[in-house]
């Protein structure tokens, strides 16, 4: 029995077979030079064979933009390009293809939504509630945001605080994350939304991380703004979705001005277009698009879902134990969560990320971008180790055997 085996036969999946899955994946399948051992998918995901292939064949065979030439080509990817967005719809329970804005990525969604609904909206002394767990890209827009307006972030200590006690007639905007992307704790989301809405603010949930791992349903929800990169999810770099309430959207002031966020325009003024277009000035990133249309439907035809995640569960559990038996270990993450973060007593995280990358090990050191969050957790960086599916017991009995190593290098 190989060492994967174990933990591969230790629980039953009929529909998920992990080497398959690796075998999707170029970075895994490499012959040529070292193979890395990859454990830093929450900061981007391998890509795999059917994203690649999209993206090379728009590049190779279709020299067309998008919703403007009226040649052959032209109006094909632009007609793949709309299927694109209804399919990004279908994945995340938004009702209505016109929700999906494609933007740069979570961070550029975000900021989006500070600049085009928040400044619009928000008066002196209104507040911004934003919980303590969030990656600075879920922080600073708001940040900026209330200074432009004279609005408040208001700082929410998940799991030391009841959010209704937080509320008030002046909270307009309540941000949360999906998933922390250094402890991997889940907020409640169904509660979240019931509290917000009993104030009539408004939600929105950082999906970066936990559009990865949990399948998530905007409607049932009544998520307002939902937004994540589509890099962490098995897609290509340059790409984000930001889903918006249908209501909003068309309420909202326009973003960026140019080509094609506009119905008319003069010297002296313009109209803009309905959502989501007056949201996209520019040519999008349309291979980006066309490319994660193809992983969604990679990863629909394989309806693996769930038992990959009970899957990378397992290998999380068996990461910490084995992690646990090496030294004085600190752990930051939830149980089960796919995103391990700890530190070693008396070694420094970016020293333990030197010797490994030296023996092709690749993870994450640092203050992962949450630096509140470290304040709280009483460090000033961590080692992460973030799994996928495509990760086995190999992977992380290599990491073991290089920690081994380094540990007895730095005490
Ligand atoms: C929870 C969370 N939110 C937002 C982001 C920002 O994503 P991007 O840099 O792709 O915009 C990240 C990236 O690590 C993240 O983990």
């Amino acid at each position: 029995m190989t060492t994967n085996n174990v933990i591969h036969q230790a629980v039953n999946y009929p529909h998920f077979n992990p080497e398959q899955f690796r075998s999707y994946f170029p970075a895994l399948t490499a012959t040529d030079g070292e193979q890395t051992v990859y454990l830093d998918s929450a900061a981007t995901a391998l890509k795999p064979n059917a994203m690649i292939e999209a993206t090379t064949h728009y590049y190779s065979h279709h020299t067309a933009t998008v919703a403007r030439s009226l040649h052959k080509d032209a109006l094909q990817i632009t007609a793949n390009i709309d299927h694109a967005r209804q399919q990004t719809a279908d994945f995340i329970g938004a009702i209505d293809s016109g929700e999906i804005i494609w933007t740069r990525g979570a961070t550029e969604s975000i900021n989006l939504i500070a600049q085009s609904y928040a400044r619009q909206i928000l008066q002196p002394h209104d507040e911004i509630i934003v919980s303590d767990l969030e990656h600075h890209s879920n922080l600073l827009p708001w940040l900026i945001v209330a200074e432009q307006t004279g609005a408040k972030v208001v700082k929410w200590s998940i799991g030391e605080i009841d959010l209704s006690s937080l509320m008030t007639p002046r909270t307009k905007i309540v941000a949360v994350t999906q998933m922390s992307n250094v402890t991997g704790y889940c907020p409640d989301l169904a509660k979240i939304s019931q509290i917000v809405h009993q104030y009539q603010a408004v939600l929105l949930v950082d999906g970066a991380q936990g559009v990865v791992h949990k399948p998530i349903d905007v409607n049932a929800l009544s998520i307002d703004f939902y937004l994540f990169s589509t890099h962490k999810l098995y897609g290509p770099t340059g790409l984000g979705v930001l889903y918006g309430k249908k209501s909003l959207l068309t309420a909202m002031s326009v973003w960026h001005g140019g080509g094609k966020m506009l119905k008319r325009a003069t010297f002296s003024g313009f109209e803009a277009e309905d959502p989501p277009y007056k949201f996209e000035a520019g040519t999008p990133n349309i291979a980006g698009i066309l490319g994660f249309a193809a992983t969604l439907n990679w990863l629909n035809s394989l309806s693996i879902w769930e038992q990959a995640e009970a899957y990378t569960e397992k290998l999380a559990d068996y990461t910490r134990s084995q992690l646990a038996k090496l030294a004085d270990i600190t752990f930051y993450s939830v149980d089960k969560s796919p995103i391990i973060a700890f530190n070693i007593a008396d070694i420094h995280h970016n020293d333990i990320a030197v010797l490994l990358s030296e023996q092709n090990i690749a993870l994450r050191t640092g203050e992962l971008c949450a630096q509140p969050l470290m304040h709280k957790l009483g460090c000033h960086g961590v080692i992460r180790i973030s799994l996928m599916p495509y990760n086995n017991q190999q992977d992380i009995d290599c990491l073991i055997a290089a920690m081994q190593e380094a540990i007895l290098l730095l005490k």
